[in-house]
Parts: structure tokens; sequence; C-alpha cells
């Protein structure tokens, strides 16, 4: 369902971040993103999303090659594509429950339906005492919990977590993950992104490690 090949990406300086890359994922794996800060993790989660095209080579997703899908389509692809990143970017001017309910209200689903669904899921993140807070009165650990609940809460095909763990304690930590296997269990294909090399001894999942511009996998 993920294709790579022959993946070159730079930001214009003519350093290679990504060089000669090749990674091929089936539908409904589990894998974790590995390696060096500044070897490009959060850089190729950001092809995957398709928040930016490669420099050169050939990226398909969900069967589909990126380069043939219209702008118009784009949108409908994204809205698959579940994101946590690693800086959050939640939108300041919403409330908490604004934020994580927007996927459902992009994709169309009723209000009624949207909102014990997303209150359930905020509970369950530890933050109902929150949910008509704006995201600049929250610490960074609730901010990341935040962000989570609103990447799983439409259900996506793909989930790109980048260091989704990064600002939580080791107890949340071990609830976020319990997520994500549960939304794995159900047909969720799921990337995380870390250096957290604890986290990733704790778990018998796949690794992709980044090196070099290219993915050393180790299964
Ligand atoms: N928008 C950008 N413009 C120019 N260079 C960039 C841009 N984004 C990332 N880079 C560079 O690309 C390289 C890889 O960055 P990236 O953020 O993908 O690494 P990372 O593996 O996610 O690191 P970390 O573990 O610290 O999050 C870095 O050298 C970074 O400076
Ligand atoms: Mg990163």
């Amino acid at each position: 369902m993920i294709k790579l090949s022959k993946i070159y990406l730079n930001y214009g300086n003519n350093a290679d971040i990504l060089k000669n890359l090749d990674l091929k994922l089936t539908s409904g794996s589990f894998h974790f993103l590995t390696g060096p800060s500044g070897s490009g993790k959060s850089s190729l989660l950001k092809l995957l999303f398709l928040g930016h095209v490669p420099t050169s080579g050939k990226l398909s997703i969900f069967g589909k090659d990126i380069s043939e899908i219209s702008k118009p389509d784009l949108p409908i692809l994204r809205r698959k594509i579940g994101v946590v990143f690693q800086d959050f970017r939640l939108l300041d001017h919403l409330t908490v429950i604004e934020n994580v309910a927007l996927p459902l209200q992009i994709a169309g689903a009723r209000n009624r339906d949207i909102k014990d669904h997303v209150n359930e899921l905020i509970t369950w993140v530890g933050l109902n005492d929150k949910i008509d807070a704006f995201p600049n009165t929250l610490s960074d650990g609730e901010k990341q919990r935040i962000a989570i609940a609103r990447a799983v809460i439409g259900r996506p095909s793909l989930l790109l977590a980048d260091e989704p763990t990064g600002s939580i304690d080791s107890n949340q930590g071990d609830k976020i993950m319990h997520l994500f296997e549960e939304l794995n269990k159900i047909g969720t294909t799921v990337i995380i992104a870390t250096h957290d090399n604890s986290l990733v001894s704790q778990f018998d999942y796949p690794k992709l490690n980044l090196v070099n511009g290219k993915i050393n996998r180790n299964e």
C-alpha cells in the first residue's frame, strides 16, 4: 500500500536528506521509524502525508502513484491519513473539543454523532476537564495527547505519528501505544517515528532505521 522507489529529497540546498530510498509497506503493518536526529524521519513522514513532493523518484500510496493524483483528489486521499506532528500543530483559535472534532466535521459527520465520540476519546486520553480550553493554555504533554486524539478520531487507513510520546510520561505513553495497537487491529497501517529506544525495545514491531538517507529494515 506504500511504495517508495529511488526517492531523493533535498530542500534546495544540495544536501540530499533522502538518497535513493526504497521502501515497501503492506497494508495493516506496524512499524517504528528510527534513526538519529536530523536523519530525515519527519521529512519522510511529510512525503507520506503528501505534505511535500519528493525531489525525484516514485511514491505510491493506497496503490496510487502520487504524480497521477489530481489536485481535487488530494484532500480526499489525505483524509485517510492521520498525522501526529512532532510540533503538534493544533489550531490555536479552536478549543480542544473543536480540534479533535475537526477531522470528523471535514469528513461530513453529523454534529450529534461527533460529540459523544469526541468526548469519549478526550476522556480516554485524560483531558475531559480541558475540553473547552484553547491549545495555548495547555502543557506540551496535554497538547500532544490532543494531537493524538485528533489523528486517530477518524480511524484513518494510515497513521503517521512523529515522536508521539516525546512530551508525555511513561504511563500515558503506554496508554497511547495501546490506542495505536487497537487501531492497528482494525486495519490501520501505523508508522511511529521516534528516537526513544526504550519505547522501541518494549515492542516486537519491525524497525525501519533511517541512516544516510536510506532505510535499513530490521524485521
Ligand atoms: N523545511 C526545511 N527546509 C530545509 N531543511 C530542512 C527542512 N526540514 C528539514 N530540513 C533538514 O532536513 C534534515 C532532516 O530533518 P528532519 O526533521 O526530517 O529529521 P528528523 O530525523 O525528524 O530529526 P529529529 O529526530 O530531530 O526530529 C535536517 O538536516 C533538517 O535541517
Ligand atoms: Mg523529526
